[in-house]
C-alpha cells in the first residue's frame, strides 16, 4: 500500500505507547505505523488486540540497544518521523537494577538519534518525538509547579536516566539539526497499565484481599492524567508542536497517596458490593522508598495556550472508568500477573 508518512512508535506495546499507536492507527488511515517493542516484561501485544489486523499497522521485535538491528530496520523502512517511548519506566526497579534503565533508556535513545542523523538528509517535515517525564525536574515542596524553564534536577536512577536521554535529544538538535521534539509528562493512569505502579497495584490486590502498601507516610503528591489524554496530547504536539520545543503536560489533578488510595478503596468496596470501609483495612503503611520524591505538580499552560490541550476527563470519572476495565479483564489482569509477577511482588514488599 502507499502511505502518506511512515511513523515508528518506540515502546507500543507498553501502557502508553499502545494506546498512541491505537490512536493514530485508527485516525490516520493514511499513515503506515510501524511499532517496535523489545516486549520486556511490561510489553503486551494483547494490549493492541484491536488494532493487530489493520493494513496499515506493523509490529517489529526489537531492542533498542541491538544498534545493527535499528540499522537494518532504517534500511528497510523510510521513515517520517519517531515517537519514541520505549523505556524502563518504573522508579522501584531502577532503584534495584539502575544499569537496565542507562542502557535502554540512555544508549538506546542515542541509537535511535543516530540511526535519524545518519538517514534524514532531507530533514523537511521530519521529526524525533521524546516522550520523557516531569520527574527530570526533580521535587517540589508544597508550592510551586515544574515549567518548562526548570533545570533539571533528577533524584532517581530512573529520572537521571530519562533526562540524560532528553539531553541527548536537545543536543542532537543543536548539534546535528535534528528536528527534536520533547514532552515531559505526569503521572499517568488508565487501562493496560503494568500493576507495578500504585493505582493498578492496589486495585489488583484489593480484588485479591491482600495489604494495600503505602510507602512512608502516603503523604507524596502526585499529578494524575488519564492515559488517553496524554495519547492525545502527543498527537497534538507531533503534528503541531514546535520543533526544538519542550511541552510540559499535566492534568491539574494533585492527590496525596493516601488520599488517592481511600478513594479507590470506596470506588472498589461500591463496584464490588463490600461493606463500607472493607478495603481500607488492608491499607498497609511499608517503608519509604528511598530517595522517594514528595511531590511532582505540572504548570501546563504553554501546551494550552499553544496548542489548546485541556485534559478531556475529570479524575473521578476516568478512575471509575480505570476500575471498571480492571474488573473487566480478568484475562488480561491474570496474565500479565503470571509468571516472575509473584516473584519480583515477593521480593520487593517482603
Ligand atoms: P511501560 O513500562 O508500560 O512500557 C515500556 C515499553 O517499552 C514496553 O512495551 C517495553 O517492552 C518497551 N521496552 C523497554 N525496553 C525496551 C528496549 N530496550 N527496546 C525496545 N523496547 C523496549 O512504560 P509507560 O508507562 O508506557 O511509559 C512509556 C514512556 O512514557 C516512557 O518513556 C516513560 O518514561 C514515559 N512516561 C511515563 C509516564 C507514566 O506515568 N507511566 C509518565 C510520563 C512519561
Ligand atoms: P508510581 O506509580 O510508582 O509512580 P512514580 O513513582 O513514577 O510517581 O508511584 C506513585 C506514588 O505512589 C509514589 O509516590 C510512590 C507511591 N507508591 C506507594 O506508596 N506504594 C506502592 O506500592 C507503589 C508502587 C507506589
Amino acid at each position: 500500500m502507499n502511505f502518506k508518512k511512515t511513523i515508528l512508535i518506540t515502546g507500543g506495546a507498553g501502557f502508553i505507547g499502545s494506546h498512541v499507536v491505537r490512536k493514530l492507527v485508527k485516525k490516520y488511515s493514511e499513515y503506515h505505523i510501524v511499532n517496535l517493542d523489545k516486549l520486556t516484561y511490561a510489553g503486551n501485544l494483547n494490549n493492541l488486540h484491536d488494532i493487530v489486523d489493520k493494513p496499515n499497522y506493523s509490529f517489529i521485535q526489537l531492542d533498542i540497544c541491538n544498534e545493527q538491528g535499528l540499522k537494518d530496520l532504517f534500511n528497510q523502512f523510510s521513515f517520517d518521523g519517531v515517537i519514541h517511548l520505549a523505556a524502563e519506566s518504573h522508579v522501584d526497579r531502577s532503584i534495584t537494577n539502575p544499569k537496565e534503565f542507562v542502557l535502554t533508556n540512555v544508549v538506546g535513545t542515542l541509537n535511535l538519534l543516530n540511526e535519524c542523523k545518519l538517514k534524514w538528509d532531507d530533514l523537511d517535515d521530519k521529526c524525533f518525538y521524546h516522550i520523557s517525564t516531569d520527574e527530570v525536574y526533580g521535587s517540589l515542596g508544597e508550592e510551586g509547579y515544574f515549567e518548562e524553564t526548570n533545570s533539571y534536577d533528577p533524584r532517581s536512577p530512573y529520572s537521571a536516566s530519562k533526562a540524560s536521554s532528553d539531553h541527548l535529544v536537545r543536543a542532537y538538535g543543536h548539534t546535528y539539526n535534528v528536528p527534536v521534539k520533547i514532552s515531559n509528562c505526569s503521572n499517568n493512569y488508565g487501562s493496560f497499565q503494568f500493576p507495578e505502579k500504585l493505582i493498578p497495584l492496589i486495585i489488583n490486590n484489593i480484588k485479591n484481599k491482600k495489604p494495600l502498601p503505602i510507602y512512608g507516610k502516603g503523604e507524596n503528591v502526585r499529578d494524575w492524567l488519564w492515559v488517553e489524554d496524554h495519547a492525545n496530547a502527543i498527537d497534538l504536539i507531533y503534528h503541531k508542536g514546535r520543533v526544538g520545543e519542550t511541552y510540559n503536560i499535566g492534568g491539574h489533578n494533585e492527590w496525596q497517596n493516601i488520599d488517592l488510595v481511600n478513594l479507590l478503596c470506596d470506588i472498589m468496596d461500591r463496584k464490588l458490593g463490600n461493606p463500607d470501609g472493607e478495603s481500607r483495612k488492608l491499607i498497609t503503611y511499608v517503608k519509604d522508598r528511598a530517595g522517594h520524591d514528595l511531590r511532582y505538580a505540572i504548570d501546563a499552560s504553554k501546551i494550552e495556550n499553544e496548542l489548546g490541550f485541556k485534559p478531556s476527563v475529570k479524575f473521578e470519572e476516568g478512575l471509575e472508568n480505570t476500575v471498571d476495565w480492571y474488573l473487566n479483564n480478568n484475562n488480561w489482569l491474570n496474565d500479565v500477573t503470571s509468571g516472575n509477577y509473584q516473584h519480583y511482588y515477593d521480593n520487593h514488599y517482603n
